[in-house]
């Protein structure tokens, strides 16, 4: 008796406790959110029988329930908060009036659902009332006028882009989350149209014109002009169309660098862009550090990206930013301190960091069919890993257990993107999956492969001749194209 009366206090304040965090109304967040993650607690408090024995005990049915929680907060953090960055990128860049356009009362021509999808932006089919996918599927929804794009971010399909609007349901601002840059769809319905794979490299999403199209650019112009003060917001734009299909650039408010002196463009003839290849954020558990330059954990990151990249209101602590040769912008305006004071009831970020850390870590590299590689060629590419590779690429993390991190010189690439971060070295990414980006699962062919930080090989064979030519492996066609098979059976 007096057991269960605790657990019905336990879960009435369990549920208080979650009323009290998210009874903030925010566009962000679903109404069943609540009613799932409720049953879900409900199942593990009052169904332990259906567990298996393991978990019997009440303390090893909390930690499990504390999994699932964790799991979905994650899940709704990674997918739909904005961390209140709506802020900047509506009322300061104003960027949904540009997607609206001149006719629903933004600027400019607005932004068409073709335009959209041609940018790489992707359409959670969830989301979308069963009425909207029968006519998408009949063509009857008109893919050529803004409207539509309005009633998409209405609906809130949009990946990773959430629309809020007023009591006369006017578009009045868009906020983005971790979702817009590292989630793909599987194109269930159309190309750009399905269910979300979390985690995916969205290789597709052109951020830096997307961005671009944003009537006020002057925040980047002013940050910018800390280290040129010849920068105006044509310089700005240009800059931001020259990062291409999945790319983008972590470090430029930080250091004020736009183009790699050290390689050019094969395309332009130009130097080559600065910015980076969005990764993938799959199969990151067990990983020491982060980011194609190791800048730190996932934690470390995510605090990083929601304050000083997407914006969002939240505290961010990294004194290695405070040195103003290698950072000037960041230095001058405070960026590895940033809010110190801030009242923690105003923190839109630092509470979720946890379950955000905990969704990450969960997410499952995806795993090749057996089609999809030539498993005798496999084995035999297995046994040249071993050799040439395990030694930092160490099975089965693919990354090494410990400091994970080289300079260039032990790769054999120019310095210039390890310069930017703080241990000026490179990390060794994980490598499964790999074979979604050498097939170009779910993205456009032009956009597949491109490997290590700057996209500059574009096939698995290319990073084999670069490793065979550097490292003088003496490896023969054959044995070449076995490795290839090997790396797309992780
Ligand atoms: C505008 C696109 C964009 C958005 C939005 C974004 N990221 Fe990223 N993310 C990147 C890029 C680019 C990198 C690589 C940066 C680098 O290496 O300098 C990255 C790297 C990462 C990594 C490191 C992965 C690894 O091990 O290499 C994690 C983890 C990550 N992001 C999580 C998040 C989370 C969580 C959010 C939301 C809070 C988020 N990102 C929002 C573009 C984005
Ligand atoms: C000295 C350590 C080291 C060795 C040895 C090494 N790698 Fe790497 N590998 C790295 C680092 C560091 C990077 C990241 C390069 C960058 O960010 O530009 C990388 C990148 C890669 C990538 C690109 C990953 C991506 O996400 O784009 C592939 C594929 C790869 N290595 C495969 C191999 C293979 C195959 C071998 C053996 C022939 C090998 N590596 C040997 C450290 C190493």
């Amino acid at each position: 008796m007096i057991k269960k009366y605790l657990k019905a206090t336990l879960l009435f304040l369990f549920s208080g406790l979650l009323i009290i965090t998210y009874s903030t109304p925010k566009a962000s967040e679903h109404k069943d959110f609540f009613r799932q993650i409720l049953e879900q607690k409900k199942l593990f408090l009052h169904a332990p029988d259906s567990l298996p024995l393991e978990f019997r005990s009440t303390h090893d049915r909390h930690i499990l329930g504390n999994m699932r929680v964790m799991i979905l907060e994650g899940r709704e953090t990674f997918r739909f908060d904005t961390f209140g960055n709506e802020l900047f990128w509506g009322k300061t860049l104003r960027l949904h009036e540009a997607i609206k356009g001149a006719s629903l009362g933004g600027e400019g021509p607005g932004l068409t659902p073709s335009q959209a999808l041609a940018l790489g932006l992707k359409v959670d089919v969830k989301a979308l009332p069963f009425s909207f996918q029968r006519d998408l599927r009949r063509g009857r929804v008109d893919l050529e006028d803004p409207v539509n794009t309005v009633e998409l971010l209405r609906l809130n399909a949009v990946v990773g882009l959430t629309g809020f609007f007023d009591s006369q349901e006017n578009l009045t601002a868009v906020g983005v989350q971790c979702a817009l840059c590292h989630s793909l769809v599987d194109d269930s319905l159309a190309p750009g149209i399905g269910h979300r794979l979390d985690g995916w490299a969205n290789r597709d999403l052109n951020i830096g014109q997307i961005i671009a199209l944003a009537p006020n650019l002057q925040p980047f112009v002013d940050l910018l002009q800390i280290v040129d003060s010849s920068i105006d917001a044509d310089t700005v734009r240009a800059v931001l169309n020259s990062w291409g299909a999945g790319k983008f650039d972590a470090q430029l408010f930080l250091d004020g660098k736009a183009f790699n002196p050290e390689r050019t463009d094969p395309k332009t003839g130009e130097p080559a862009s600065a910015a980076t290849m969005l990764p993938s954020v799959f199969g990151l558990a067990g990983v020491n550090l982060h980011t194609w330059t190791g800048w730190g954990s996932v934690p470390h990151w995510n605090a990083f990206v929601a304050t000083l990249e997407m914006q969002g209101k939240g505290r961010f602590f990294d004194p290695r930013l405070n040195n103003p040769e290698q950072f000037p912008i960041a230095a001058a305006m405070g960026f590895g301190n940033l809010n110190e004071h801030i009242d923690p009831e105003e923190d839109r970020i630092t509470s979720k960091l946890p379950a955000l850390h905990f969704y990450q870590l969960s997410l499952p590299a995806p795993k090749p069919n057996q089609g999809d590689f030539n498993s005798a060629a496999a084995e035999r590419g297995h046994a040249l890993f071993k050799v040439n590779c395990n030694r930092c690429h160490t099975e089965p993390l693919f990354t090494e257990p410990g400091w994970n991190m080289h300079p260039p010189q032990e790769i054999g690439i120019d310095a210039f993107q390890a310069n930017r971060s703080p241990d000026k070295a490179y990390r060794t990414p994980p490598l499964s999956g790999i074979f979604v980006r050498e097939k170009g699962l779910f993205i456009k062919d032009e956009n597949k492969g491109q490997f290590f930080h700057d996209g500059r090989f574009s096939t698995l064979l290319e990073v084999i001749n670069h490793y065979d030519n550097f490292l003088s492996l003496g490896l023969n066609e054959n044995e070449k194209e076995d490795l290839v098979e090997y790396l797309k059976s992780l």
